[in-house]
């Protein structure tokens, strides 16, 4: 299994069930089954092609009677008493705080969230804490040369986060990361850009987006990784 995944595995609690939503090829729910997980395992996906592969993927790995599928949008047909975790993993951060807005049920402490956007993270985060969940922990992972956010949620808690820390995710959970140097420079590079076309095009700045990326900046810059990496 890719890293992306392996890691987002490692953070899968042993427990009553899991749903991995936009499942599409199976992956994550056929080696979680082939690891010996105990709970209940579902993988859901909106487009039933999506779901025959992963549903052939589990037949030759011999899984198929551990793993229940669901041709579903989101969290739709998932028994929420039936799970005490969902991922959501591969999808824009709209697309995933969507499916949490239409799944009012997983607004409960008991769940733990595996949410790994691959676009708009900030959106997500904001959802999350628009929300009232807490953002319990964030990862980073590198596969394939790209950098992937890993975050896990919880709902009741406060999560507080700057502007910068929208696109990042907390300084305080990623500064030691030994990856958080390269996603610092990722993101300060961003806005840098950003700012300096918002600049150079010389129009007012009557939207905040100019202001909003020179405050990005300088919340960046207050967190320049040192050689310690922190
Ligand atoms: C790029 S794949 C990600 C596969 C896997 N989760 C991963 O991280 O490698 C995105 C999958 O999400 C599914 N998907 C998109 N929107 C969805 C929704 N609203 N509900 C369920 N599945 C969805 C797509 O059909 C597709 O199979």
């Amino acid at each position: 299994m890719k890293k992306r995944l392996e890691c987002i595995a490692a953070k899968i609690p042993n427990g009553i069930g899991m749903v991995d939503v936009g499942t599409d090829h199976g992956y994550l729910p056929v080696a979680l089954a082939q690891r010996g997980y105990g709970g209940n395992l579902f993988a859901s996906d909106i487009g039933e092609g999506p779901l025959q592969t992963a549903r052939e993927h589990a037949e030759s790995a011999g899984v198929t009677e551990k793993l229940r599928f669901l041709c579903c949008d989101g969290l739709e047909l998932c028994p929420p008493d039936a799970v005490d975790c969902i991922v959501i993993a591969g999808m824009g951060g709209d697309t995933i705080s969507g499916i949490l807005d239409r799944a009012e049920w997983c607004m409960d402490r008991r769940y733990t969230l595996i949410l790994q956007p691959m676009t708009r993270a900030e959106v997500l985060r904001y959802w999350l804490i628009y929300n009232e969940f807490e953002i319990v922990d964030e990862d980073l992972v590198e596969d394939g040369g790209i950098l992937y956010s890993v975050l896990t949620a919880r709902f009741g808690g406060v999560t507080r986060l700057t502007e910068a820390e929208l696109y990042t995710g907390s300084f305080a959970q990623l500064a030691k990361h030994p990856l958080y140097p390269r996603l610092w420079a990722i993101q300060r590079k961003r806005f840098q850009k950003v700012y300096d076309a918002l600049k150079r095009s010389g129009a007012g700045d009557e939207d905040g987006r100019l202001a909003l990326s020179e405050l990005i900046c300088r919340q960046l810059e207050e967190r320049k990784p040192n050689d310690q990496g922190i």
